[in-house]
């Protein structure tokens, strides 16, 4: 896909694939949107697919198969025990990150669920480059507590740093010593940063952060959700990564590593998800909780067919056109954004464009939910439904009082492979629209706000009547227009 020189000297994203296989889509009228974000209690997670026209929200378990991952699932052997599918994902897994054992689980935060319930302990702390919403509150939820510990510059929005989803090594060690490193559960990397925009990480920090877990005797642990993003990224923006192939990296980065878990909604375009070490002692312990959680440990909550596509997906991940789809379309998005004003983070990352509420919306407080308020105004003006990654996605402390994200952000995930460059194209109009309309835009406020992961059910309203004034400027301006 990035190998394609063009005449006119223009450069846009090239497909390396076609599309066979379509679902129809279908656009509301701006009436009918503002109606369904209401009844949604304007939280994006909570509106119907067939009033979605760009779903957006996330590229957890939406990317497009591919035909080879399709024609795998036909002939998945079903059973209970000991099925040849599970033989062919544990051998697809083991290849891939060259490790000795696998666990397989139903899906990233269950993998996330074993590893807190083996390694944290009240008192005890997570180090991260970034916190996941899943992770940190299953660490919390064991006792525990996490420190961020990504630079400085991770969290600027507009950044011409390559690995902005580096760990600060300095701050790591003072953490260390400051806890001592038998209340350090695990020091864990997060691939693909998901909450500071999809930001990537350099094999060069990991190794530095590797060093200092084994020179404590503490465990790394690679949270490879997101790990064929920051592949990318590696191969091009880092230096020592250039003449490396792709499974190199990654067989670098396991060796880095002590315990490795990964989403495969993300990772190797499946549903499900697993563990891999190389350390027995690890797995004997982990191994414990799977059937208790997940399911016998040769499926792991999984089904059969899913196995199947995920050992394809993982052994594709390892081809460059594959993994650049994403990145490649991201990369356009974003710079197009950029050029018309609308702020966005930069550089472009991996997962999806991400638009910054906070200056986007200045004129809306962080306790009126600048992101999450975006999220409602955009699906109004466009359909298309993105994630909110702000305020609403933090939990609020012991005393009841709301902890302000470092970042409001709209994410506009980019589902691999599903989107045409023409239906970004659309995207990018109906923002630049909403942008220069945003002052019509208010905040949000709670009427049912539960207590944990909020953002997944809990209802808002506007605190005003801003969305009808949204809805008749929209008609001014485009007619009778979808
Ligand atoms: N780790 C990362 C980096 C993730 O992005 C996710 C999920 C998980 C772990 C948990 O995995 O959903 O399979 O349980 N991210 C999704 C998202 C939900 O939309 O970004 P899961």
């Amino acid at each position: 896909m990035a190998k394609v020189k063009f005449y006119t000297g223009e450069s846009f994203p090239l497909e390396m694939h076609k599309v066979r296989i379509i679902q129809k889509l279908n656009l509301i009228p701006i009436e009918e949107r503002g109606k369904a974000i209401s009844e949604a209690g304007n939280n994006t997670f909570l509106l119907h697919n067939r009033d979605v026209f760009m779903d957006m929200l996330t590229d957890s378990g939406v990317n497009a198969m591919s035909d080879r991952q399709v024609a795998s699932m036909m002939y998945a052997d079903d059973s209970y025990a000991g099925s040849e599918t599970f033989t062919r994902l544990e051998k697809s897994v083991k290849n891939f990150f060259g490790c000795k054992y696998f666990l397989p689980a139903h899906q990233g935060r269950a993998c996330e669920n074993v590893l807190s319930k083996v390694f944290v302990k009240k008192g005890y702390v997570v180090p991260t480059n970034y916190h996941f919403t899943t992770a940190k509150a299953l660490i919390t939820v064991n006792g525990g507590t996490v420190e961020e510990l990504i630079i400085k510059e991770g969290l600027n929005i507009k950044s011409n740093l390559p690995f902005k989803g580096n760990i600060d090594i300095e701050q790591l060690k003072e953490v260390i010593k400051k806890y001592g490193s038998d209340k350090v559960a695990y020091v864990r990397m997060e691939a693909g940063t998901n909450l500071v925009g999809g930001q990537p990480f350099s094999l060069e920090n990991l190794s530095e952060a590797s060093k200092v877990c084994r020179a404590n005797n503490i465990p790394l642990v690679l949270d490879a959700s997101l790990l064929a993003d920051n592949l990318y990224f590696n191969k091009k923006r880092e230096e020592a990564c250039k003449n490396m192939t792709l499974h190199e990296i990654v067989l670098k980065f396991a060796e880095l590593s002590d315990i490795i878990y990964f989403s495969a909604r993300k990772l190797g375009f499946g549903r499900g998800g697993g563990i891999c070490t190389n350390n027995h002692e690890h797995f004997l312990k982990m191994r414990e909780l799977i059937p208790l959680y997940e399911g016998f440990l040769t499926y792991g909550g999984m089904s059969v067919r899913e196995m199947e596509a995920i050992a394809v997906g993982l052994q594709e991940t390892l081809d460059e056109d594959m993994i650049s789809q994403g990145p490649i379309f991201i990369d356009y998005m974003v710079k197009e954004l950029d050029k018309r004003g609308i702020p966005v983070i930069t550089p472009p990352g991996g997962l999806g464009c991400h638009v910054d509420a906070m200056s986007f919306l200045d004129h809306i407080p962080q306790n009126q939910y600048p992101a999450g308020a975006l999220g409602s105004a955009f699906y109004i003006a466009s359909g298309i439904r993105g994630m909110e990654r702000g305020t609403l996605s933090e939990q609020r402390d012991e005393n009841g009082d709301e902890h302000f994200s470092n970042m409001e952000l709209l994410r506009l995930a980019l589902p691999r492979r599903v989107f045409t460059l023409s239906q970004v194209n659309y995207a990018i109009d109906r923002l630049v629209w909403l942008y220069e309309n945003r002052r019509l835009v208010e905040g949000l406020r709670f009427y049912e706000e539960p207590k944990i992961l909020r953002f997944f059910y809990g209802r808002l309203e506007p605190v005003s009547g801003w969305q009808s004034k949204l809805i008749a400027k929209f008609r001014e301006d485009f007619g009778d227009s979808l």
